[in-house]
């Protein structure tokens, strides 16, 4: 007689990258710290020969950052499956089934690149490893989620052939991270924000996505998608939904994500904004094909026609080989109408919303130079989050499989809000298409910022 469990991971790709560089350091983290409890099963699925001791031994060897693997050794079986053959999932089945009892939680992860995900999702419906009935278990998928609208749509007929879409997890881990999910704290427990979050106050508002990295070792999912369909789909719009989006009826997840698909459904961009770019060196990256054009660079002003946003413009970029690396959401706001009794030049108020490489917030603020001189200056309220932690501070994955493993669906997008995005994405690319918009070969960032102040009068 087996052990049952309370929870029970399965993960497919558990020999990808994905699995060794995040998931299995996250859920190694969540059990040291007790938040998944002793009664916890990771099921790390592979078509290779392992036990799961050698599994475990080529997990260290491929890991760059230290794991504990000897603690992770005591809740891991490896399970290897033809992702192809049938008679493997039902084998896989029988395993679960003899691990779990009624009030066992089955999560089923894919890791695995977008190639794989329809057949295995398939094979799991028609294995009945997950029934749309069970709502003890769920499936979750990686971005991207499609490659466009139509395919996107494909997937998710096919998933609701087999899944009800209360199963149905869609990543976009972003939504994981400390800052964004700080976005509604920021925005909805200060009083000072509540009534200047709108067009009278905010002035604009900046979403940027900045890598130093090029694609690295990427190329063949990268050439097929490019910084557009990579970032913009997912995180940058997901960021642009919180900030304009009008107050929930609650902050429970089907109210949040019906008023950020409100703001999806508003969301415009001005063509003649449009700066496409690929770095130079692009073309010579291995794997890549001769002459191919796609962006590695991307940024647009778009707006939001609601009541609370309309003519504030939203400035969206994101890139790769630039000069720093940077995700951040800056809020600029107007002038005070007090500006013109100042014999100064005064700044605008600016709060910045930092994500990464450090999470943190600050607001700028006019403030009299100390001394005998009448002067203003630009002073800066700077909250590391990072640095005030205690501990450290939990990856985006640690959050998201945590929430994946309570059936919690907050921090994971809904259908239409892929739905949307996707729409918005194919209009664009198909602008790039149709009105030929010039593709810029960028040696240095400076150069695609020089070129954007020069078409927005906006300084980057
Ligand atoms: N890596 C990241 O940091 C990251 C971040 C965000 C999202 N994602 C997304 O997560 C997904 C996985 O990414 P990854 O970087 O982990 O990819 P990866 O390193 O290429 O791993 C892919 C996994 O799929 C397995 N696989 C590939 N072809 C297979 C086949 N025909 N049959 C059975 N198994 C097969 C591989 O097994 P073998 O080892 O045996 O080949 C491996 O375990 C992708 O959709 C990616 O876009 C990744």
């Amino acid at each position: 007689m087996q052990n049952t469990y309370n929870t029970i991971l399965t993960i497919f790709g558990s020999t990808g990258d994905l699995t060794i560089r995040k998931l299995l350091p996250a859920i190694e983290k969540l059990l040291k710290e007790k938040l998944l409890d002793d009664k916890t099963l990771i099921i790390a699925v592979g078509r290779r020969d392992y036990t799961d001791h050698t599994y475990l031994q080529f997990v260290e060897k491929e890991l760059k950052v230290p794991l504990d693997t000897k603690a992770l050794e005591p809740y891991l079986n490896y399970f290897k499956l033809n992702v192809e053959a049938i008679d493997d999932y039902v084998a896989l089945k029988a395993f679960i089934d003899e691990r779990s009892d009624e009030n066992t939680r089955k999560a089923y992860y894919l890791a695995v690149g977008p190639e794989l995900l329809k057949g295995i999702a398939t094979m799991i419906g028609t294995s009945k490893l997950v029934e749309k009935e069970d709502i003890r278990s769920s499936i979750t998928f990686e971005k991207p989620f499609g490659s466009d609208l139509e395919s996107a749509q494909a997937i998710n007929q096919l998933l609701w052939t087999y899944f009800d879409e209360k199963q149905i997890y869609r990543i976009d881990h972003y939504l994981g991270k400390e800052m964004i999910q700080n976005i509604l704290t920021v925005r909805f427990a200060n009083k000072i924000f509540e009534s200047a979050w709108n067009n009278h106050t905010i002035k604009n508002v900046k979403i940027y996505a900045k890598e130093t990295d090029t694609i690295l070792s990427r190329a063949g999912y990268y050439d097929t998608s490019g910084a557009l369909k990579d970032m913009v789909q997912s995180h940058l719009l997901q960021m642009l939904s919180l900030i304009a989006m009008e107050v929930p009826r609650s902050y429970q997840s089907e109210d949040l994500k019906n008023e950020k698909v409100e703001v999806l459904k508003k969301l415009r961009y001005d063509r003649k904004s449009l700066v496409i770019g690929q770095y130079d060196g692009y073309q010579n990256e291995p794997n890549i094909t001769k002459g191919s054009k796609t962006e590695t660079f991307v940024f647009f002003k778009a707006f939001v026609d609601t009541p609370r946003f309309k003519g504030v413009p939203f400035y969206l970029m994101t890139g790769k080989a630039l000069e720093q690396k940077e995700s951040v959401i800056i809020i600029e706001f107007e002038e005070t109408s007090e500006q013109h009794k100042f014999d100064l030049p005064l700044f605008t108020n600016k709060l910045y919303i930092k994500i990464a490489p450090l999470d943190g917030i600050s607001l700028t603020l006019n403030s009299k130079v100390p001394g005998l001189r009448n002067a203003v200056e630009e002073v800066d309220l700077d909250y590391c989050v990072a640095c005030n932690a205690v501990g450290n501070l939990p990856e985006a994955y640690e959050k998201l499989i945590l929430d994946m493993t309570k059936h919690s669906k907050s921090l994971f997008t809904r259908w239409d809000e892929i739905e949307l995005s996707w729409q918005f994405i194919d209009q664009v690319k198909q602008d790039i298409q149709n009105k030929q918009i010039p593709l810029r070969i960028y040696k240095s960032a400076e150069e695609l910022y020089s070129l954007i102040e020069t078409m927005t009068g906006e300084k980057l």
